[in-house]
């Protein structure tokens, strides 16, 4: 008999049908809303794989339930919902899509940091809202971006991907990362910094490390106190790396300038977080790797990770 495989979300029928071949496949029924846990449980009982989103928890009660579950293959390169200690416990694969979303994240933080710079959001709102009445020296003045510094923090494929983008607009490249990154400093000339020294001398302060125990409200009050005031912050890896609260606070003080976010604390968030409040902060639903190529690549890559398994060879991107 085929191997059998629950993907918990409804993905399109085109790109799972070529492996159906060699696998049984069935889809939780909904494209937007994230599969029941119960069902999870139950399918985790019955199935050989599972393929998951960012929005499951894929804990030790899950994988105690799978008697012959192989492989869990995340639909993200973050895998912050799983946990990797329980995984290796049950002897179960986890695998994630790094690669095929680095070009199209980068894209979208370096889109952030330019759509907070020149207040392209807030720019487009005056407009449709009528408000456009005349043109004035200062109207809608946003910062520079050009030879700026930009301070990356995660100079992981996408940090460094955000950095080649940096330079090509003549930006200082600052860095902060668990490990030095020589390739980075050779070829694009990224300066290693602490993470103080960073916060203090960067006009931009982007942040694109996982989140993990160590990381988990790294941008605190503490933090934005050292940034510039004129300095613009962009999130583009996970909300809980940040305290809302105090960035929030640092933003209406002017202790920071501005804000680009795409992920935060809770998702989705409330229409009456106070962030959205902010005319200087623009805020995307979580949508870094979202180009139907990417997210059609980041579908294969998990059905290909959870075939090879299933078929005893290595998986192309394994987490543990
Ligand atoms: C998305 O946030 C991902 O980790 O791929
Ligand atoms: C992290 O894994 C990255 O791709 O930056």
């Amino acid at each position: 008999a085929k191997p059998k495989v629950f993907i918990a979300r409804k993905l399109p029928d085109e790109v799972v049908e070529k492996f159906k071949e060699n696998m049984e496949i069935t889809m939780w029924d909904s494209e937007e809303e994230p599969v029941d846990r119960t069902r999870l449980l139950q399918e985790a009982g019955q199935c050989d794989g599972l393929i998951t989103m960012l929005t499951d928890r894929v804990d030790d009660e899950l994988m105690d339930q799978g008697k012959k579950l192989k492989i869990i293959a995340n639909m993200a390169v973050g895998y912050d919902n799983v946990d990797i200690q329980a995984a290796d416990k049950h002897g179960i694969q986890i695998t994630n899509t790094p690669d095929v979303l680095t070009e199209t994240t980068a894209d979208l933080t370096f889109t952030l940091l330019m759509a907070a710079a020149r207040r392209i959001i807030e720019a487009n709102e005056h407009i449709k809202e009528g408000k456009w009445e005349n043109w004035s020296p200062l109207f809608m003045a946003g910062t520079d971006v050009h030879h700026k510094s930009i301070g990356i923090v995660g100079m992981g494929r996408i940090g460094q991907a955000v950095a080649r983008r940096a330079k090509g607009f003549g930006m200082e490249i600052l860095y902060h990362n668990r490990s030095r990154k020589e390739e980075a400093e050779r070829e694009l000339g990224a300066s290693y910094h602490s993470f103080d020294d960073l916060l203090e001398k960067a006009d931009y302060v982007v942040c694109l490390a996982p989140l993990t125990e160590e990381t988990r409200g790294m941008f605190n009050q503490e933090a934005f106190k050292k940034m510039k005031s004129s300095a613009i912050f962009v999130n583009a890896s996970r909300g809980a790396l940040v305290d809302e609260r105090a960035l929030y606070e640092a933003l209406v003080r002017g202790e920071v300038k501005a804000a680009g976010l795409d992920v935060f604390e809770k998702e989705p968030i409330d229409a009456d977080h106070p962030l959205l409040g902010l005319d200087q902060v623009v805020c995307l639903p979580h949508i870094g790797s979202a180009s139907t190529e990417t997210r059609t690549a980041m579908m294969e890559l998990c059905l290909e990770n959870t075939w090879k398994v299933l078929n005893g060879e290595k998986p192309k991107t394994p987490v543990n």
